[in-house]
């Protein structure tokens, strides 16, 4: 079993490794994909004109944009992240907006102001801790006392059929890789409530709530069934169980993919269900 240093230098190198081109050349999509989700942590965080935000994990900072907007030009949004490439793509977007800053650093050690922040956010990027309570015992001290948390997580797998079937028609044909350990990061890391709820309270937060959200992922961006099979051998699951796989094989996958998803193409979108938990927990 992997320790948590080993784990999180792992992440440090996935997030700077091809995986992160990959979210650079389909961010456009992912930012559309994943919009529902975010707006409903969003709405939930409820940022005020004013209020200093954390978005932690920001990647390629759809997110950071958001609370930008909602802190307005007299708050402050500071979006970190490791990796570097889509950190660089987040500055770009940012650059005319002076209440945003972008930080290249870890969440789980950075030496953050303490107290300094009002709302930490996140979308999707707070399952990846090597040591997720050492990690948010460490966040909290930069929250402020009346601080909040509100993070959006994958449900688990099965839930996630946008997911879940390009995965189980590629897995036809190319070797399952082995399944995290329960307590290893990953984007599924954070499905189940009740170990959420270990971590944050180990860290020190008041006992957080879930919030059940469900909505549809085109994974094709409008553009058909072939861009969906494009779009999950690219991101996610399917992309991890082909990567490094004989031509051959990864062919038949594809293959077996587009026929699982061609059923639910329409006028070239091809929609399927998400379930996350939004999150939120007070510094307590
Ligand atoms: C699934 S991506 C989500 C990115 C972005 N929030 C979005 O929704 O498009 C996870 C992000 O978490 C970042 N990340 C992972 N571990 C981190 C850490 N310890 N500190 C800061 N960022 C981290 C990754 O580099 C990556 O950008």
């Amino acid at each position: 079993m992997p320790s948590p240093q080993e784990n999180h230098a792992a992440q440090r190198a996935f997030w700077n490794s091809d995986a992160a081109l990959r979210w650079l050349r389909r961010q456009e999509e992912t930012d559309a994909m994943l919009a529902p989700a975010e707006s409903a942590a969003i709405a939930r965080a409820a940022p005020q004109p004013g209020e200093h935000a954390l978005d932690i994990g920001c990647g390629c900072g759809a997110s950071t944009l958001a609370l930008a907007a909602r802190v307005g030009a007299r708050g402050r949004v500071v979006g970190v992240d490791i990796s570097e490439p889509m950190l660089e793509r987040a500055r770009a977007r940012s650059i005319n907006l002076p209440q945003v800053e972008t930080l290249l650093a870890d969440a789980a050690t950075w030496d953050f102001p303490s107290e300094s922040f009002d709302l930490m956010f996140s979308r999707f990027g707070v399952m990846f801790f090597g040591d997720p309570a050492k990690a948010f015992a460490h966040l909290r001290g930069a929250l402020k006392p009346t601080g909040r948390i509100v993070f959006v997580c994958w449900r688990p797998f099965v839930e996630n059929p946008w997911m879940a079937v390009p995965y189980n028609a590629a897995t036809k044909h190319v070797p399952r890789p082995p399944r995290p350990g329960p307590e290893d990061p990953g984007p599924y890391s954070f499905a189940d409530a009740e170990r959420v709820t270990r971590i944050l309270s180990q860290a020190g937060f008041a006992a957080p709530s879930f919030e059940k959200f469900e909505f549809l992922l085109d994974i094709a961006g409008g553009r058909g069934v072939d861009a969906a099979v494009e779009s999950a051998a690219n991101i996610g699951a399917a992309a991890g169980a082909l990567k490094d796989q004989p031509d051959a094989l990864r062919q038949n996958a594809l293959a077996e993919m587009r026929a699982a998803l061609a059923p639910h193409e329409k006028d070239g979108r091809v929609e399927l269900a998400g379930a996350v938990w939004i999150v939120e927990a007070r510094r307590a």
